[in-house]
């Protein structure tokens, strides 16, 4: 350990897991408060991972010493099947596929994709929702979001059945592999309820994936296979062409169709807040396709889809490896250990956040970032990592949620509290129903 490290406070975990078995999310949030923004030790036994929440050391970990700390081990090991030598990698074959897709996620060439997106979009909803029939709400945003980035990744090269066919894959795909995250010592060789489940998935996106590369080979398009498929003519080949897909697939849709399965309760749970958002789409939308015009002008939404990021950040948890040994916030942090970060956490430090556990949009009004900490608030991650996608989504979110409001109003089934589910996003419980009532 360096001479000026101290040793962190190792606080239990595995008794917290036990108690709160039910919403591991819980123990995390016990631990995050006990930690008040000091570097800890999560004893879970023979795994003892630190937990990174202060703004000061995720910006340590995400950024300034960015290279020290990659996505190996804990959750990246058990998808690593999944995702393979992509987007989603370390090192040198994830810098190539950065190289690579970051053109296709700039602004300009996402506002360039909003025109056609808005108007998928709309005919989505217009031919998916069955006024008045209830729906489990983590599915029918799926069948929202999925797909519209299918269709921008795969243009035309990729049939409606084959579409049908991937969301459950991946559904199953980033869920079943939940045990693992909890129990991330239990050996690959010891098989945990979800790993078969798991292996049909990847088999099923196996085979849907890789005949629309070869279709792209002979294609032209503008879409992402397209030019994946121009960018590594000669290098890689299909297999990391592949990889891409799957991670960028996998990085976008579950991201997004969560964000979006928390928009619904958190409305019905806040009905002055929604007030303001109906007025808003009233307002600004009326009885109008909902289009970029718009977007400018739905300025509340825009703040109450970014808290709603704050307190449901669907990349709730980050993990590291390291790969030297380090000092982050005046503690020594072992070669090899892992390192968990949490926008969850970092969203509720009381330091940071005034009334952390309140919903309020407010907090976002034009100007507020001004007063906050660059990193007191990071759902797309940061440094060389951070997301792709957020272009995308600050167009897709209000174009989904506007698209619905101006049609319907939403009723969620609630017979119990709202609470986040582990999956390898922060998911609202499972048969969680609402219907869409015409307005
Ligand atoms: C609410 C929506 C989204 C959230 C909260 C989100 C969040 C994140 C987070 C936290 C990371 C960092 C993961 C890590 O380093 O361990 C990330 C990376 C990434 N996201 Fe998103 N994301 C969202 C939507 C999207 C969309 C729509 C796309 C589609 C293009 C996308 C593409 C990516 C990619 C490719 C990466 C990997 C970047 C890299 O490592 O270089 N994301 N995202």
């Amino acid at each position: 350990m360096a001479d000026n490290a101290t040793a962190p406070r190792t606080v239990p975990f595995l008794g917290r897991l036990g108690r709160h078995h039910r919403v591991p999310v819980h123990a995390l949030e016990e631990a995050g408060a006990e930690a008040g923004g000091r570097v800890i030790r999560l004893d879970m036994g023979p795994f003892r991972p630190y937990l990174v929440t202060h703004p000061d050391h995720v910006e340590h970990v995400l950024t300034v010493r960015q290279p020290n700390y990659v996505r190996a081990g804990m959750f990246w090991d058990p998808l690593a099947p999944l995702l393979g030598e992509s987007i989603l990698s370390d090192g040198e074959n994830w810098a190539d596929s950065r190289r690579i897709l970051q053109p296709l996620f700039t602004a300009r060439h996402v506002n360039a994709m909003a025109e056609n997106m808005a108007r998928i979009m709309d005919e989505l909803i217009e031919t998916t929702v069955v006024p008045g029939r209830p729906f489990d709400v983590t599915e029918g945003m799926g069948a929202l979001v999925h797909p519209v980035i299918v269709r921008l990744f795969f243009g035309a090269k990729i049939s409606m059945a084959d579409i049908d066919r991937l969301a459950p894959a991946y559904d199953v795909a980033v869920t079943a592999k939940a045990l693992r995250l909890v129990l991330p010592f239990v050996p690959h060789q010891v098989p945990l309820p979800g790993d078969r489940a798991f292996r049909r998935a990847i088999r099923t996106i196996d085979e849907v994936v890789y005949p629309c590369i070869a279709r792209a080979r002979h294609e032209e398009g503008d879409d992402v296979i397209s030019r994946l498929v121009r960018a590594r003519a000669d290098d890689g080949g299909d297999r990391r062409i592949r990889d891409d897909l799957v991670a960028m697939h996998g990085a976008s849709t579950e991201t997004t169709s969560t964000a979006m399965s928390w928009v619904w309760p958190t409305l019905q749970a806040h009905p002055e807040i929604a007030a303001k958002v109906y007025e808003e789409v009233d307002r600004v939308v009326g009885d109008e396709p909902v289009g970029i015009a718009h977007l400018p002008h739905l300025r509340y939404l825009k703040m109450f889809v970014s808290e709603l990021l704050r307190v449901y950040p669907p990349g709730w948890l980050l993990p590291r490896r390291t790969v030297e040994a380090d000092v982050v916030g005046g503690v020594g942090v072992e070669a090899g250990s892992t390192v968990i970060l949490s926008p969850y956490l970092t969203h509720r430090l009381p330091e940071f956040w005034d009334r952390p556990a309140t919903f309020d949009p407010g907090r976002f009004a034009p100007g507020g970032d001004a007063r906050r900490h660059r990193y007191a608030y990071w759902p797309f991650a940061a440094g060389p990592h951070v997301c792709l996608g957020q272009h995308l989504f600050a167009l897709k979110a209000p174009l989904l949620i506007a698209g619905i409001l101006r049609r319907y109003r939403p009723h969620v089934h609630l017979d119990r509290p709202i609470v986040p589910r582990l999956a390898s996003t922060l998911r609202p419980p499972h048969g969680l129903t609402m219907t869409l009532e015409k307005r």
